[in-house]
Parts: structure tokens; C-alpha cells; sequence
């Protein structure tokens, strides 16, 4: 059974041990927490699919500790550069083109000519980084298709019997709440694959130039239809809540729920407590979680994202 072990200099470095050994750790990031393993080792990423039942086709993200170990690894484009000036260390994930010299394996990219980077700005985060030596392929530390894990408890609820799990870093709650914007940056104009806190709006600042989204057939191939679910079914934008339901308010909808997202409609709150209170919600008594309705606007787009996900039919 992996252990919480708090986050300081002596475990920093029994972390980073275990990353050159081949096995997973967990870490906190501002966006959600990690299931860590060397990039570089096959056998480290195949254990990483393994631990989430996650399937193989889809590619991780592999996480440094600089813009510059990042642009080892994909060929920077005057784009990822102005965004990389701007928004890293944070919350984005820039997809490149693989440097020739990229040493992380094929199994972490899915077989890709691409590769998905980012450079957290969690101070800890990036000092687990570094004493790992390596590029960090790390998706969220859940089970493949459940909530994102944003404390130390939730990995532990979610992968604490996995045998490959060495340790679990707890880097305290996440920020932000949610996973990174994931914006593919080696064309003309940058595409939003996943949105997130790097809103539309701040691409454009930075680069100049509107961000698009995919059509339906380019998707990010992590883009399933059904994501981040709870085990009961999630119903949106309730006003209130029938019988049998556990509702999620936000602002004055729902005020009179337990669980609010924001009770001043605040959209960063929100996203901070959302996977968090849908947990709580699905270990409540109760059929259903109601949730009221989001505005579709700056960082509720991401939101709505995640939860019409979790809402999806179930494959
Ligand atoms: O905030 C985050 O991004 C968190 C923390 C741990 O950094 N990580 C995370 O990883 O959310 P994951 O594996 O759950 O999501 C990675 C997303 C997936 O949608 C995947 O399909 C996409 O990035 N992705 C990875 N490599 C890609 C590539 N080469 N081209 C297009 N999409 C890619
Ligand atoms: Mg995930």
C-alpha cells in the first residue's frame, strides 16, 4: 500500500530515486496531482497505463522543471515561444514536434511525431522535477475515466493498492483544480485541444493570433466522450434538487445544497472545488448529483467542459 509522505528535502530525493528505479510516484501540481514515471523508461510509462487501466493509444504529457528542458525535448515555434514567455511555469501544455534528440519513449507519445509538455509552476512540483533528473511522463492520478485527483487522500482512495506506486508526494491541495489547457502550437494558429485557466482570450494576448478548436475528427486523442465521472449519474444545470438527488450548487442556485461551488459565483473557486465536492457527492447517499447551472464564459468554459463529460452516457 503506497504511502502519503509530506513533501520536503529528505523525500524529494527518496522520490527521485525512485523515479531512476523504474517506479511511480505521485506528486501535487497547481492543476491536479500526477501519477509520475520516468518518460524515458518504457517499462516505467507501461507500468503508468497499467496502474490507470488506461488505454495504450492515449499519449501522456511529460512534465520538466524549464522552458528550456522543455524546448530539448519539442522544437519551439515562435508561437510556444511567446506562450512559454508568458504562461510557464503554469498551467498549460503545449503540443511540439519531437526534437530529433528527444529521448522520451515512443510509449509515452503513443507513437506520436508530437509530444505533450508542460513545466508546472507548484514550487515542489518542480524540485520533484528536478531530483527525478528525467522528463516526468504524468497523467492525472486517477483511475482511467474517473474524477481527477486534486489532494493527496484522493490518490490514495484511487491507487493506494497499486504495487508500482512507490510513494505520494502530498504537495498540499491544488490551486487550480483543473488539468492544464493543452494547446497544440506547431501550426499557424494555435489550436485549444483541452480548454482550461489559460483562456482563449490570453492565447490571443499572447500570440496575436485567435486560437481555433479541432473539429470533431482532430480531437486530443484524450478527449473520450465520457471523462472525470463520478459512479453516480450527473445531471447539469438543475435548478434544484428532485428526490434522490445530491445537489452541487453555484452562487444563488442551489443555495439552500451542502456542497456549493461558489456561493458568490466565483469561477476560479469553482474550478478549485469542483473535483473535490463531485468526490464528496458520490460518497453521499443519494441516486444522482444535480448540478446547477455554470455561465459558459472565461475559465466556466473548462468547467462545463469536465462536467458535460462527467455527465456523458458511459461507455
Ligand atoms: O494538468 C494536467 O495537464 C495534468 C497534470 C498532472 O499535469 N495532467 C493531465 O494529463 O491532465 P492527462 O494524461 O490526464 O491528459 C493529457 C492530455 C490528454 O487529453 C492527451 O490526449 C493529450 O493531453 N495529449 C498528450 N499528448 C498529446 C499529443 N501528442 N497530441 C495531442 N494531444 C496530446
Ligand atoms: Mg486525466
Amino acid at each position: 500500500m503506497a504511502k502519503i509522505t509530506p513533501a520536503h528535502h529528505d523525500s524529494l530525493t527518496e522520490a527521485g530515486g525512485a523515479i531512476a528505479k523504474g517506479q511511480l510516484v505521485a506528486f501535487g501540481t497547481e492543476t491536479v496531482y500526477g501519477l509520475g514515471g520516468d518518460a524515458t523508461n518504457p517499462i516505467a510509462v507501461a507500468k503508468i497505463y497499467a496502474a490507470k487501466g488506461r488505454p495504450a493509444f492515449n499519449p501522456l504529457i511529460s512534465h520538466i522543471d524549464s522552458t528550456s528542458h522543455a524546448f530539448d525535448l519539442g522544437e519551439p515555434t515562435l508561437m510556444a515561444q511567446q506562450l512559454a514567455d508568458d504562461y510557464w511555469p503554469g498551467p498549460m501544455t503545449l503540443i511540439l514536434n519531437k526534437t530529433p534528440k528527444c529521448p522520451v519513449h515512443d510509449l509515452a507519445t503513443a507513437g506520436l511525431d508530437s509530444i505533450a509538455l508542460r513545466v508546472p509552476s507548484k514550487k515542489e512540483a518542480r524540485l520533484f522535477l528536478q531530483a527525478a533528473g528525467c522528463p516526468v511522463a504524468a497523467p492525472s492520478a486517477n483511475r482511467s475515466g474517473r474524477i481527477s485527483p486534486t489532494r493527496a487522500q484522493h490518490v490514495l482512495e484511487e491507487l493506494g493498492d497499486c504495487d508500482d506506486l512507490a510513494m505520494i508526494l502530498d504537495m498540499g491541495a491544488a490551486e487550480e483544480g483543473l488539468e492544464s489547457t493543452v494547446i497544440d502550437a506547431r501550426g499557424d494558429a494555435p489550436v485549444i485541444l483541452r480548454p482550461g485557466s489559460i483562456t482563449t482570450t490570453m492565447i490571443a494576448c499572447s500570440t496575436g493570433v485567435m486560437p481555433t478548436t479541432p473539429g470533431k475528427d482532430i480531437i486530443s486523442p484524450g478527449q473520450l466522450a465520457s471523462h472525470y465521472a463520478p459512479s453516480k449519474p450527473v445531471v447539469l444545470d438543475a435548478l434544484a434538487a428532485q428526490d434522490g438527488d445530491i445537489m452541487i450548487g453555484f452562487g444563488t442556485h442551489g443555495r439552500e445544497a451542502v456542497l456549493n461551488l461558489s456561493t458568490t459565483g466565483d469561477l476560479t473557486e469553482a474550478a478549485a472545488n469542483l473535483y473535490d465536492m463531485l468526490r464528496s457527492a458520490d460518497a453521499q447517499a443519494g441516486k444522482r448529483i444535480a448540478i446547477a447551472p455554470i455561465p459558459e464564459e472565461g475559465l466556466g468554459i473548462a468547467i462545463l467542459d469536465r462536467l458535460r463529460r462527467a455527465a456523458a452516457d458511459r461507455p
